[in-house]
This record gives C-alpha cells, structure tokens and sequence, in this order.
C-alpha cells in the first residue's frame, strides 16, 4: 500500500515513519512536509536510503503539492501541524492556516482521489480541561481553550463533516501529551531535559500542579497505526498513556533522571488559559483496536533521558537560532519573568529583544 504521511520530519510522525518502514514491509510511504521550525530532516536519516521512503517539502495548505502528493496514496496519517499551545499565543494565523486550512485542503484531495482511509492525528487537548476528578470520553464536548486546541477541533470537526457528507473514510485519534526522543526542546519534557543537561534553571508554569496524562511516543505510534487498520469510519479514539502527573511532579522526576537538584526548577508566570487537567478514558481503543500503551513512565523516561545525552549536537543545532529568540521571548523578563528576577538565558540576555506581534 501506499502511505501518504504529513509532518513526518517532526516528533511523532518521524516515530511513526521510522516504525512503519519497519514494521510493514509491504508499504512504500511519502512524508509531506513543509518543515517548518519543528520539522527536522535529521529526524529521519535513517530512512534517507529506503527505497520505500520518499520526502516531499511541500505544505498541507498548497492545493497543488497536495494534490501531487494524494493523487499517488492509498491512505493518509495526518500528522502535520502547528503543535506548541505557547506558541499560539503569538501566531493563531498560522495555526488556522496549516490544522484548519492544511486539513480541509487533504480532505478535500482524499474525497477527489477516493482514498481508503484518512486518519487525522488529533489531541485530547479539543476537549478543554478538567476539574479533578473524571476523565474525557469519546463523546465528550469540544471545549478548546488555546488556539492550538481550537483549531485541532476545527480540524476534527471538518474529518467528521467530510465523513457525514461526502463519504470519506475518516478516523480520528486524540492522543494525550506524549514524550519520548526527537521531540522539539520548546515542550515541557524536552525543554527541563535540555536545559537540566545544561545546568540552566527550568521554567515551570504556575504552581506547577496542572496535570497531564503522558504517553510515551512509540506507544502514540502504535495506537495510531492500530486506528488506520481497525478503527471503524467516523469514529473518535482516545489514546492516553495512563500516566497521570502534575506537572511539579514530572519535572522532579525529570531532574532526578537527568541527576540535577530540584532548585533549578524556576516558577513562572502561568501561561494564559493553561488547562488544569487532562484524563483520557481510553477504554474504546482497547476494546475495539486492541491498542493498549505500553511503556511505564519511568522507564519512557529514563530512555527519553539517556537519548537526549547521547545527542548533544541534535540538541545543539535545534536550540540555536529560531528556538533561541521564541524562548528569550517566551520566558524572558517582562514576559513570564518579573522584571529584576534571575534570567533563564543568562547568556542570550544581550540580545536585541525580538520584536512583539
Ligand atoms: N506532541 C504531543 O504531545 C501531541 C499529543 C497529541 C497529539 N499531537 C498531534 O500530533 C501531531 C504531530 O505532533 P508533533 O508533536 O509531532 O508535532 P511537531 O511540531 O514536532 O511536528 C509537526 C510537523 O509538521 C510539519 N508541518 C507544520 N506545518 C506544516 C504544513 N503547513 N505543511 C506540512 N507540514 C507542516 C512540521 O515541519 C513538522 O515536521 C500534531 O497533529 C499534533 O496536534 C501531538
């Protein structure tokens, strides 16, 4: 069969590319990407010289690579998109662009070229947040609360519309956060992982006791495939790794991982509409794709850790560039930082303050 992938230079869709290749001897699979910031050719060197595997620059919002791109699949797994909640905060255009527009413009090319199936990555973020107890069903209310979250919904609610309408073969999955190798080192894990192997203070939001729910990447992965193979047309999966931690937790378990003291943990000023808590109930994609996660939290991440040690020049060519003036923006003083407080970037306080959108 052949597989069209979209985002698959970034975190997941680069698990699920190198997994797949692997895995399914018989797919040939083309990764459409317009590698933005996230998307990182490296993350798939190993898959350069397959045979089986093609790359693609092109967006998910250009109608004529998409459709280049479709015309040739039997299937698509949708990962691509703007995926950092923080960085919404200053460019919502842009995520309309690519999880709404990018969506709509693949399904509307997978409804022309009568693709099997469409699976469309989403998160379980489109259900907003919850009190302390109960977890999110299938079936539970979109209540996004960033524009991140709101235009996955968009994006989740136009897959639906297009199955009802036109037909189209669609399945949702609704992954919770999830962690694990190549992730971009501007999301929670990554970024104390990072910057604890630097010795740098860690940024942590609030009081620190918002909680989600973390799945490892390659169990995200699985869980994805086991929704393109068995998932019935129409329907929603919830996939959590039932590891349910405030964030001041992970981030002590982080530090202990990486062998640091807890004092580098730095409260910020919390990120606006920062959700409490995530809970999947991920009964559903049990019972009906035989998906279970699979990798505890510890180990998940001790391995996260170990992987990240070992690549010292991935993560010194990523957090160079873009990612320095987005984190000296972010977290810099006057912004989660009170003026006087102790800098997070001690060494990148020189430079010219980045213009604000
Ligand atoms: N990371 C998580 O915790 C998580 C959890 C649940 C669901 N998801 C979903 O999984 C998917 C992948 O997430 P990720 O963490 O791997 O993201 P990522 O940011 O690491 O990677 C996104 C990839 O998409 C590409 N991309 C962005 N805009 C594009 C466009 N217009 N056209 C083509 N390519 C484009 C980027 O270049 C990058 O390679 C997303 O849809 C996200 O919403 C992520």
């Amino acid at each position: 069969m052949k597989l069209l992938v979209t985002g698959g230079c970034g975190f997941i869709g680069s698990d699920f590319i190198r997994w797949i290749l692997d895995a399914r001897p018989d797919l040939q699979v083309t990764n459409l990407d317009s590698l933005t910031y996230a998307g990182n050719l490296e993350n798939l060197a190993e898959c350069e010289a397959n045979p089986r595997y093609r790359f693609v620059r092109g967006s998910v919002a250009d109608a004529d690579a998409v459709d280049a791109a479709v015309r040739e699949a039997e299937g698509i797994v949708h990962f691509a998109a703007e995926s950092h909640v923080d960085r919404s905060l200053y460019g919502p255009v842009d995520f309309a662009r690519t999880n709404v527009e990018g969506t709509v413009v693949l399904l509307e090319a997978a409804r022309r070229h009568r693709l099997r199936r469409f699976v469309l990555v989403s998160t379980d973020e489109v259900y907003g947040s919850l009190a302390e107890e109960g977890t999110f069903t299938e079936s539970s209310p979109l209540a996004p609360s960033s524009a991140y979250s709101a235009t996955k919904a968009a994006g989740d609610l136009m897959a639906l519309a297009y199955r009802r309408t036109f037909g189209l073969d669609v399945v949702i999955t609704r992954g919770s956060n999830t962690y694990g190798p190549h992730q971009y080192p501007e999301k929670f894990i990554p970024l104390f992982i990072t910057n604890a192997l630097e010795d740098r203070p860690c940024p942590l939001y609030g009081d620190g006791r918002n909680v989600r729910d973390w799945l490892y990447v390659r169990d995200h992965t699985r869980g994805i495939w086991a929704a393109f193979e068995g998932g019935r047309s129409g329907e929603v999966y919830n996939l959590g790794g039932g590891n349910e931690r405030r964030n001041v937790d992970v981030a002590r378990a982080v530090l202990r991982a990486v062998g640091r003291p807890e004092s580098l943990i730095q409260h910020v000023a919390d990120r606006p509409g920062h959700d409490r808590r995530y809970a999947l109930d991920t009964r559903k994609a049990r019972a009906e794709l035989g998906w279970a996660p699979d990798i505890p939290f510890e180990r998940g991440l001790s391995d996260t850790v170990a992987w990240y040690r070992d690549h010292a020049e991935w993560v010194r060519r990523v957090k160079s560039g873009d990612y320095r003036t987005y984190y000296e923006r972010h977290y810099g003083i006057g912004n989660r930082l009170e003026p006087g407080a102790r800098s997070l970037e001690p060494e990148i306080q020189d430079e010219k303050p980045t213009s604000s959108t």
